[in-house]
Order: C-alpha cells, then structure tokens, then sequence
C-alpha cells in the first residue's frame, strides 16, 4: 500500500488546501481506511469508530495485541452521547475544566461502539483533542475516530509525522502532517465508571488539577509502584512500552551527583568498548561533554522534558549505541507522566544514590558573578541581613576579579537612596581554596554555572539562582550600563529572590 503524505498548517485548515486534504482523508475513512494525523500529545492513527473491521486493521498496522482498547476522538461535546452510556456530574465538570485537551475519559459504552474498539469491555476511552488539525479530520470522517498512538507497538509513541512514516509507512493509507505535538506525552486517562474516579495514566492533567475540580481521585495502584502484583486497570499499561533498542538505565538521586555517576560509568563502559548514550539536561549537560548526549529541555522548565523524551529516545534508536544512561524527574506536576514513561522505558532498570552532599549541611554560601563589584555582592549582603536558622558564612566571588575594587557606584547609590550603610566590600577572584564540601554555590546564570563545574572538577553544590529556586523565568539583568533605573530594576529582583533563597535555606536547614 502506498501511504499518502500531506502537510498542513492549523492556520490552513479552512483554506482550500485544507478542504481538499479533509476531503481525501474523509474518503479515505469511510472507506474503511487508516489515516494519521497530528494532536497536541502525540499522533494518533485514526480509523472510523462505528466501523468493526477499521479496528483489526488498526491493530494489524500497529502489530498491537487486540485486547488493548482504542480511544474515540470526538470533535464536539455533544457527540459525547452517541458513545457513552452514562455521563457522570463530575465527568462534565471535567469536561467543562479540560476539554478540548489531554484528558481521556472512561464511560460505560454504547452498544454502537463494536467490541472490536474496546477490546471486548465494556466501557469506552473518549478524548476531544485541542489540535485544529484533529478535530477537521475528525470531523470529516464522520465525527467519531478510533485511535490509539501512532507507533509500531512497543516503539515511543510519534511526536513528528517522520516518527508515524518510520514506523508505519507502506501499511497505512494517509499520514496528516501537522508539525510537532506540542506536549509530547499521552492523554491522561481517567476512569469515570468508578466512584472516586481514577487515574489510569498520568498526563499534563494531574491529580492536583482533577482534585480541584471535583474532589478526590484515586491513582491505579500500579502507576504509583510499579512492583505491585496487581494488574494495571488500563490494559495498554501493562505492556512494556517505548523500549529503546539500547538498555536504558536512570540515574536517581540528587541531580548533580546523578550526573557525576552516569559519568562514571559512561567512561567505565567505554573503556570497555561499550557505546553509550546520555539522555540529559541543559543544567546538567556541562558533566558530559565529549560523550554521546542529548539534552532533552531544562530541569526548570519539565514541559521541555515532556515535549522532547520520545524524539530523544526514538534519535538514540538510529544510532549504533548499545547503552543509555538518564538523569530522572521530580515527579511533582507533569513530572509524574515523564517518569511513568522513562521507567517503562527502562523496564524499571534504575541506580539509585544516596543523597550525601546533603544541602542540610551547607555552612557557607557563595553567590558567583562574572566580577565579584555588583550582583554578587549585593546578594551576599541582602542574605546576611535576613535571618536564618544558624549561622553560615556568605560570601561573593567573581570568576575574573583582578583588583580589590569596592562595590560599584549604582550600587553604593541604591544602598544609599534606601537609607542602608554602605557595604565595606573588596572585590575577590574565585579560586581553589573557595571549592570546598561545606559550600553552596549560586550563579547568576547557567554560563556561570558550567563555567564553574569545567573549571573545579569535585565541586558538588552549584545551582543558578533559578533553578535553585525552581522558578525557570527568573532572570537577573546585569546593571551594568543601564543607568539608575538599571540598577534599581536589578537590586529589586535580587532582594526579592534572596527572600525566597532564604526561605528555601530555611526549610532545608530546619528539615
Ligand atoms: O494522547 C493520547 O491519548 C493519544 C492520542 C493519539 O490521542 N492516544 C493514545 O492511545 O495514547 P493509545 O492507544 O496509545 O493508549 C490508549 C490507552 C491504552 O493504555 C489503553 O489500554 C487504554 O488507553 N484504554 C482504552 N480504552 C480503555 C478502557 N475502556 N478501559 C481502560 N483503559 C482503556
Ligand atoms: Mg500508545
């Protein structure tokens, strides 16, 4: 079969190349035919719901075992009855909370639906996609699309329409490309035929956002540890997904420390002619150079993470590595998703370090800038005029600081205008008596950071000062140059993360 390749943008959706394309696809459906097409988790490999044979054609393409049921994608609320029996109270406020977006929900099904999409339950997935591209080809194949992800089951699900052709060219009728997906992961899904409703998958919507809306949602005991011996209650979940070609190991534990050991063994691997790969992150990529890495986003910002895992994983499969190692992610917010499906990538295959540079036991703070005349100092002085729960040493340093200069004249001005003393301060050059196991070190910025960690190999403790304070759209301007208003712009953001780093120290130092 020769698979039809067609691009399209969201803004063209209504224009006549987007008539005629939802034209074909819709052709194509009633026809009994397979189309993919784009959503904002991941592509979908869509056939018409009400037709029993577009199902096994679906699974055939895919090589997917027929119990594992399909999702129908709808394009209007209102056709939400022609599939589900039963629309719980709290079913709608989600619906009016989350859709059109990733969340998936169970109902007890129609007799319309063939047993074929649900494979033999009872009860029905339904998911309204917030993609304009879905919803046209939804629509032009009669409202109702059976689809699970795009893939060859077993491989990440697609993120790009090359990822649907890779694994599926030749055996499906159409692919609709519509650019990336914008979030990379797949639909939450939540069973709405049990009362609390539960979480069968993790996604974007989390429990915190659910619980919001209506109160207490249980999580399948098997998303939560994946030991347990009881099955998990979506049948697709207990399949090993995603799994890379390589072994794919995480590294668990402290973020820094996690990288120096995937280091270790990276270097260890190698030497034995092992190749290996290296699944990181902007923050941590600095620990890798030379080796074969990929960073996937910034720990700071986990949508990254989310949006590139699949490409990443699916990248390391056209290369000849035979061993991955990975950091791993907090699993607060969408963190619990990315972690459900990097574990089920690796099989559960996880080293997990103790956490010995313990940030408890920091006695001394340094804030790193280029120089060590206005930022950094400034810094140091706020920290030490708040109050902390014992007594540390805080001090700045500058990664080029030749003369002992004083602090720089805006500044002294500011200090000035708010009624403080002036600070005695002498200018200081980072060296390598300032490396040491008691100290916490916080850079202005990530150049700062990876400048640090190349310079001193050992060092353990050093975080920019937003990703310390988990706030990845904090930024702190240099003043140098601006004028006065430069100046005040700057020491107000200082002042104000210093309270927060000093209310993070607080909680570390007390806990
Ligand atoms: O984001 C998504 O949900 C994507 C896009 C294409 O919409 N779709 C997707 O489909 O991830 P799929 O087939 O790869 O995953 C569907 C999951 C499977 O784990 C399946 O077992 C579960 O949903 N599922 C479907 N119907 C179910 C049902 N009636 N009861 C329990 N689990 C069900
Ligand atoms: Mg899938």
């Amino acid at each position: 079969m020769e698979t039809l390749v067609a691009q399209i943008k969201p803004e063209e959706v209504k224009l006549p190349l987007g008539l005629a394309l939802f034209a074909k696809a819709g052709e194509i459906l009633r026809n009994g035919g397979l189309v993919a097409f784009p959503t904002e988790t991941v592509y979908g490999l869509g056939g018409d719901a009400f037709d029993p044979d577009a199902a096994g054609k679906i699974y055939a393409a895919k090589g997917r075992p027929s119990d594992n049921p399909l999702i129908v994608h709808i394009a209007d609320v209102a056709d939400l009855n022609e599939v589900a029996r039963e629309i719980p109270d709290k079913a709608k406020m989600l619906m009016e909370a989350f859709w059109p977006g990733p969340l998936t929900l169970i109902f007890f099904k129609r007799q319309g639906i063939p047993c074929t999409v649900t494979g033999g339950l009872d009860t029905v997935a339904v998911r309204f996609p917030d993609n304009d591209i879905a919803r046209a080809m939804i629509k032009s194949g009669g409202g109702f699309i059976a689809a699970p992800s795009a893939n060859r089951s077993g491989s990440p699900s697609p993120t790009l329409a090359e990822h649907v052709l890779k694994d599926l060219q030749g055996r499906i009728d159409m692919v609709i490309d519509g650019g990336a997906s914008v979030l990379g992961l797949e639909s939450t899904i939540v069973d709405m035929t049990v009362d609390p409703p539960m979480i069968l998958r993790p996604g974007f919507v989390t429990r915190e956002m659910l619980e919001k809306v209506i109160g207490r949602v249980d999580v399948d005991a098997k998303i939560l540890d994946a030991k347990s011996p009881v099955p998990p209650k979506a049948p697709g979940m207990k399949y090993r997904h995603y799994a890379p070609k390589a072994e794919l190991t995480v590294f668990e534990g402290e973020p820094i420390r996690a990288a120096k050991e995937m280091r270790r063994c990276a270097d260890e691997a190698i030497a034995n002619n092992e190749k290996v790969g290296i699944i990181t992150t902007d923050e941590l990529a600095v620990h890798f150079e030379g080796l074969n890495y990929r960073s996937i986003g910034s720990r700071i910002d986990p949508d990254t993470i989310a949006q590139n895992l699949y490409r990443v994983l699916r990248e390391f499969d056209e290369t000849d590595v035979e061993k991955i190692f990975s950091e791993s992610f907090a699993l607060d917010g969408v963190g619990q998703a990315i972690m459900n499906r990097l574990m089920k990538a690796a099989g559960q295959k996880v080293v997990h370090l103790a956490n010995d540079n313990d940030l408890s036991k920091v006695d001394r703070i340094v804030f790193l800038d280029n120089s060590d005349s206005d930022r950094a100092p400034y810094a140091a002085y706020v920290l030490e005029n708040m109050t902390l729960p014992r007594l540390i040493s805080i001090e700045s340093r500058g990664m080029v600081a030749p003369f002992p200069e004083p602090i720089c004249q805006g500044i002294q001005m500011i200090l000035e205008k708010q009624g403080r003393r002036a600070i005695y301060h002498s200018a200081r050059e980072l060296s390598g008596e300032d490396i040491r196991k008691d100290t916490l070190f916080l850079t202005f910025d990530l150049k700062l950071k990876v400048k640090l960690l190349r310079k001193y190999e050992g060092i353990d403790n050093v975080y920019t000062l937003p990703e310390f304070l988990e706030e990845p759209a904090l930024e702190i301007p240099s003043p140098y140059g601006h004028g006065e208003e430069g100046y005040e712009e700057c020491c107000d953001i200082i002042e104000n993360a210093v309270s927060r780093v000093a209310a993070k120290l607080s909680l570390i130092m007390l806990d």
